[in-house]
């Protein structure tokens, strides 16, 4: 299996180590890359909407964006690590979630997410993880992946990793470990019927769309290519 980790901070701290118990048991009979941000993607999007009119190799970033879109498509399992910060993700993990918009199943979503796993790995330190999940969670579920677990986890105790007790520790490896034991055995995702219907109703949207143009959108054409929708509304 291969697993790319999108790590949501630089500082190998509680996200670095919570992550690393995640993968402890994975690491040897899979293919894992890693991407750390914002040092991966060191930019946010600018807006120019390039990516959506014209092709996502036109946006300012593509050398940083592509290289993680593509390591993604190529996954089988996707992670993202982050810590909360001001109740939500970080912004450097908000920024590729936003550079991820123009494969959202309202624009040119690529069939291979349908059948991705992905986990979400945060921790905050007080209980509230919910938020930063939420905004990796909707993002996911847009760009079509189904299988999505969350972990959130409450240090309690502080922010850095050694001052945190060994009883803390052992709490936390128990929960983290018990969740990667879910991806030791391979197998298949089935499209969800969140994700059905999302597809569903996005293709009603771009035929309906699709048949007032002349000449296709970058959007549309993506889902004629596909043999989503009809190439020719004239005949
Ligand atoms: C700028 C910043 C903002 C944070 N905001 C919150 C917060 O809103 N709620 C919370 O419970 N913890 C918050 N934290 C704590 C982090 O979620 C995290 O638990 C802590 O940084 C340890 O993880 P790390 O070592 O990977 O940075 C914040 C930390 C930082 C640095």
């Amino acid at each position: 299996m291969k697993i790319v980790i999108i790590n949501g901070t630089e500082i190998k701290g509680c996200t670095f180590h919570i992550k690393e118990i995640f993968l402890e048991d994975l690491r040897d009979n899979n293919e894992v890359t890693e991407f750390y941000l914002p040092k991966d993607l060191p930019y946010f999007c600018c807006g120019c909407k390039n990516c959506f009119f014209k092709s996502e190799e036109k946006c300012p970033h593509a050398a940083y964006v592509m290289p993680i879109w593509n390591a993604i498509l190529d996954a089988d399992l996707l992670v993202f690590a982050s810590p909360v910060y001001a109740l939500r993700t970080t912004a450097q993990m908000k920024s590729l979630l936003d550079h991820l918009c123009v494969h959202w199943m309202v624009h040119r979503p690529d069939e291979k997410m349908f059948h991705k796993k992905a986990v979400i790995l945060t921790n905050a330190i007080g209980v509230f993880n919910g938020g930063a999940q939420k905004d990796i969670a909707t993002s996911l579920a847009w760009l079509g992946v189904t299988d999505i677990k969350k972990l959130g986890i409450g240090l309690m105790e502080g922010v850095i990793w050694d001052e945190l007790s060994n009883k803390r520790h052992n709490y936390i490896i128990n929960k983290t470990k018990k969740l990667a034991n879910r991806y030791k055995k391979a197998y298949h995702v089935h499209m969800g019927i969140k994700v059905s219907l999302k597809f569903y109703f996005t293709k009603m949207m771009h035929q309906a769309i699709a048949k007032k143009e002349t000449t296709l959108s970058a959007d549309n054409q993506h889902w004629a290519d596909k043999g989503w929708i009809k190439k020719n509304y004239n005949n």
